[in-house]
């Protein structure tokens, strides 16, 4: 297992390891997410099984004992499942994630005690780059979910939005709704709410430069187009899924 490195924006890097027995033949990306800064934050940590490919190509970026935060946008195995294998690595290192998923889930299951965050509340990671955490609850599933935005960059780490199949190259500006639609009717992956697409239209108005999505490449196109054409596509299924009872 291979996890190659893209810088995707000035110190910020996605880890990529693609598991072609995963969905195939396409097979799936699975996406780590380092922000450099004084404080050096990691969204998402992989699978547990994916500890070892992923904690080197990290390791190749910085020590790893100058991890300071983890976090990810909901407890799943893709988005959490070696946060205890990195607590243990890095000493330094904190979870840190929205309140419910630290009051319901990480208080129990992390090594370390983690940090909640507010809905909105920022952390400044030093050298320019602060991140604000957003509470999507139960979009696109777990009522603990929640994206990362990083505002000197205008990187959105939107998690599972987006979804898509493939090894995907870590930069596009090319159409992502459509590849996230046909992986949302092979998966049926996300949560229709009654706030799915209001949820994901309001991530809109940061007027995100880039979306960098854990199963896909990192969108660079116009954002808010994006944004809303995924909400109306999820709100239109769930009015279709109403009507037909
Ligand atoms: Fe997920
Ligand atoms: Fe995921």
């Amino acid at each position: 297992m291979d996890t190659a490195i893209d810088e995707i924006s000035d110190g910020i890097y996605r880890l990529s390891t693609y598991a072609p027995q995963v969905a195939p033949p396409a097979g799936l990306t699975y996406n780590v997410f380092l922000v450099r800064g004084d404080e050096p934050l990691l969204f998402h940590t992989g699978k547990r099984g994916m500890f070892p490919a992923v904690s080197s190509a990290l390791a190749r970026l910085l020590p790893l004992e100058r991890l300071r935060w983890i976090a990810f946008g909901h407890y799943e195995s893709d988005e959490c499942g070696a946060m205890n294998e990195f607590l243990a690595a890095a000493p330094n290192a904190e979870v840190t994630h929205g309140r419910t998923a630290c009051r319901v889930t990480l208080s129990d299951m992390a090594l370390r005690a983690p940090r909640p965050l507010a809905d909105g509340e920022v952390i400044d990671l030093g050298g320019g780059r602060c991140v604000r955490y957003i509470d999507t609850p139960h979009i696109p599933h777990g009522w603990e979910a929640g994206v990362l935005y990083e505002e000197g960059s205008g990187t959105l780490f939107c998690g599972d939005l987006f979804t898509q199949t493939g090894n995907a190259p870590a930069l596009t500006s090319d159409d992502i709704v459509g590849p996230a639609l046909a992986a949302e009717d092979l998966f049926g992956f996300s949560s229709l709410h009654p706030s799915t697409g209001r949820t994901i239209r309001r991530l809109g108005t940061l007027e995100p430069r880039m979306l960098a999505l854990m199963h896909g490449p990192a969108f660079t196109g116009d954002t808010g187009a994006a944004l809303h054409a995924l909400g109306d596509e999820y709100d239109r299924r769930i009015r279709t899924a109403l009507d037909s009872d």
